[in-house]
């Protein structure tokens, strides 16, 4: 039976002194395996110790994010077949390491948090919902799909070199997704928060976010209609 060469990389702190990779051999014993079948083979047939996250299977929960080959991504939807070997799986770039391929989003969450992600609408709510038009309704789309797997922000050199300060890709999508609601009062508020040389504008446009979106989504959009807003209302 045809097998796959994985490298992927170790590192349990109590442990190790430092992290290393290990080389794993996996049948490919049915068509269509995605990455994260094979880190489930290493896990129950080879190594117990082995630890990810994943949930879902699906592309859905975002829990499984990995850098694979290079490239941020979910393993449960990447497919084995055509990946160059070995096939190195990495945790996410700049996020701390927990264990192995699990890594710390604490502050990733804590970024999404300060964005506040969340309609803020003081007027009295409609006897029945506060409704949209279909118009204002389809300005979400490409916004709202987000999965918070942490694939655009763990690219992001600007996020690498100014995390503590700059929020981020994915903070940022959801920034915007809340600054697009028509039911929002929240807008001035919104921006003023972002209006900062580091929590909007470390972005540089350098594109990585939006190239290993898993759902498709593009940041890159998302941030520079931010600062369009910003720069029409000094405007
Ligand atoms: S476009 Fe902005 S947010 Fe995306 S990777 Fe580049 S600097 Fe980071
Ligand atoms: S924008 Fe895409 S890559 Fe970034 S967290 Fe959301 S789903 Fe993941
Ligand atoms: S396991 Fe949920 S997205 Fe991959």
């Amino acid at each position: 039976m045809r097998e796959v060469e994985l490298v992927v990389y170790r590192f349990d702190p109590e442990h190790d002194a430092r992290p290393h990779t290990e080389s794993f051999r996996v049948p490919l014993v049915r068509e269509g395996m995605m990455v994260l079948d094979a880190l489930i083979y290493i896990k129950e047939e080879l190594d117990g110790s082995f630890t990810f996250r994943r949930s879902c299977r699906e592309g859905v929960c975002g829990s499984d994010a990995v850098n694979i080959n290079g490239i941020n991504g979910l393993a449960c939807i990447t497919p084995l077949a055509g990946l160059k070997e070995p096939v190195r799986v990495f945790p996410l770039p700049g996020f701390p390491v927990v264990r192995d391929l699990v890594v710390d989003m604490r502050h990733f969450f804590a970024q999404y948090r300060a964005v506040e992600p969340w309609l803020k609408n003081d007027s009295p709510p409609p006897e029945r919902e506060r409704l949209q038009s279909p118009e204002a309704r389809a300005r979400l789309d490409g916004l709202y799909e987000c999965i918070l797997c942490g694939c655009c922000t763990a690219s992001c050199p600007s996020w690498w070199w100014n995390g503590d300060r700059f929020l981020g890709p994915a903070a940022l999508l959801a920034a915007r997704r809340w600054l697009e609601d028509s039911r929002d009062e929240a807008t001035g508020e919104r921006l003023d928060a972002l209006e900062d040389a580091f929590r909007l504008f470390r972005c540089h446009e350098i594109m990585n976010c939006m190239d290993c979106c898993p759902k498709g989504l593009n940041p890159t959009a998302a941030i520079a209609g931010i600062k369009r807003m910003l720069a029409l209302r000094k405007s």
